[in-house]
């Protein structure tokens, strides 16, 4: 996905820095690719990867469903337009009033332990028509970071496979249906490999339901593609589901994290030619994008606008403002810009971080006192504001 120097320009003089810019065309264009990819399946983008109430509504104009894990996402999702029958909520730890709420907005609930399975029977037994499936532990360990990997056998995730029987005896006994049978294995994952597992995995545990009389109506393989094309993803779990349209998928990163960038300006430099080293700080950290701390992720910088001339102290890195000496955005930025470039990069540079479009804006804090950035949509080559710059008054009106 390609930015546009000059429409990114406009963006920071209209609103300033730091600033998120997600381009709505070219989330449309993902979801589009995972729609011819898998044919009549329902595509529930995981809203927690971006939440941008005006990417919401483009994506489920689009025909995206939502997968949901708390009551807010879920209203969020209503808000856009997006049709309780295509709302999926997943959840390890979802309260009673979140039950009782998705529930009534007849949205499709995994349970995803046996513990909720048992309590969200009941609840459903007052609501004709609940949706409700299971989400399973496949003891499936992708490759990523541990933090990621929410499939693996150890993790919190999911309703273990030793307990299917169990499981399908709660359904029998209630007259439920079993709405869906599924799983999420990780996130970030580059390989194709463990869907094609997983996919396996749960065409068995499927043929296990069906034996019990309990034929799952859908099959929900995740999300947690890192970047490959969709249709990559499709090839590997075609074997055991040649029949896509039965198919849930949970994509986040792949919709939106290419349709994303984080602006930022360097406000000040800091040599450091007695560790060879140096730094740009910019006005964005780690409370914009906490990605390369939390989970040593590296993220492309690339220069937008030159500023006051720099002369470079051994290696530079791109830190944030914030007061923890993690506050670094990215590492060497040898590695993106050229020799000519980051002599332009000083004081005034405006830099684009890019796919900031998952998990950037959504995991951003107040940590230091730092009001959230305003976040802008690019849609038919026009910018428009989709969320206003936190103020003080923002931050000070729960304060007692
Ligand atoms: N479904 C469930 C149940 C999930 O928990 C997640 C993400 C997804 C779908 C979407 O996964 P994706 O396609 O985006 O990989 N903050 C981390 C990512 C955490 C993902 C949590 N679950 C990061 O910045 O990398």
């Amino acid at each position: 996905m390609t930015l546009d120097p000059a429409l990114a320009l406009d963006a920071t003089e209209r609103w300033g820095t730091p600033l998120y810019l997600t381009d709505l065309d070219a989330a449309a264009a993902r979801l589009a690719l995972y729609h011819a990819a898998f044919p009549g399946a329902l595509i529930a983008y995981a809203i927690k990867a971006n939440a941008d109430p005006q990417l919401l509504r483009r994506l489920a104009a689009d025909g995206a469903g939502c997968e949901v894990v708390t009551a807010v996402e879920l209203a969020r999702a209503l808000r856009a337009g997006c049709p309780a029958h295509r709302i999926v909520m997943n959840g390890v730890g979802k309260r009673d009033e979140e039950l009782h709420l998705a529930l009534a907005a007849g949205a499709l609930i995994n349970a995803e332990s046996v513990d909720e399975l048992v309590r969200l029977l009941a609840l459903a037994a007052d609501h004709a028509g609940a949706r409700i499936g299971v989400r399973l532990n496949p003891a499936l360990d992708a490759e990523t970071h541990p933090h990621l990997a929410t499939g693996a056998a150890g993790a919190k995730f999911g309703i273990s496979l030793a307990d299917l029987p169990e499981v399908l005896s709660r359904f029998q006994a209630a007259g439920q249906p079993v709405a869906s049978l599924g799983a999420h294995i990780g996130s970030n994952i580059d390989s194709l490999e463990p869907f094609a597992e997983l996919a396996l995995r749960l065409a068995a545990a499927a043929t296990q339901a069906t034996a019990a009389g309990l034929p799952p109506e859908r099959i929900d393989i995740g999300g947690g593609l890192a970047g490959a094309d969709p249709e990559a993803l499709a090839d590997a779990v075609r074997p055991a589901f040649p029949d896509t349209a039965r198919l849930i998928l949970e994509p986040g990163r792949s919709l939106v994290a290419d349709a994303g960038w984080l602006l930022t300006r360097v406000v000040r430099t800091q040599p450091r030619p007695e560790a060879a080293c140096g730094y740009l700080v910019a006005d964005a950290g780690m409370t914009e994008l906490i990605r390369p701390m939390l989970y040593g992720a590296s993220h492309r910088v690339s220069l937008v606008a030159p500023g006051e001339p720099f002369s470079a102290t051994g290696a530079t890195h791109l830190a944030g403002p914030i007061c923890e000496a993690g506050d670094i955005l990215a590492r060497d930025l040898a590695q993106w810009l050229s020799p000519d470039e980051l002599a332009r990069a000083g004081v005034g540079a405006l830099l684009a971080i890019h796919q900031v479009g998952a998990y950037g804006a959504a995991m951003a804090s107040t940590y230091n006192g730092r009001l959230r950035p305003a976040e802008v949509v690019l849609e038919g080559g026009e910018l428009r504001l989709s969320r206003r710059r936190e103020t003080l008054d923002d931050l000070i009106a729960r304060d007692a």
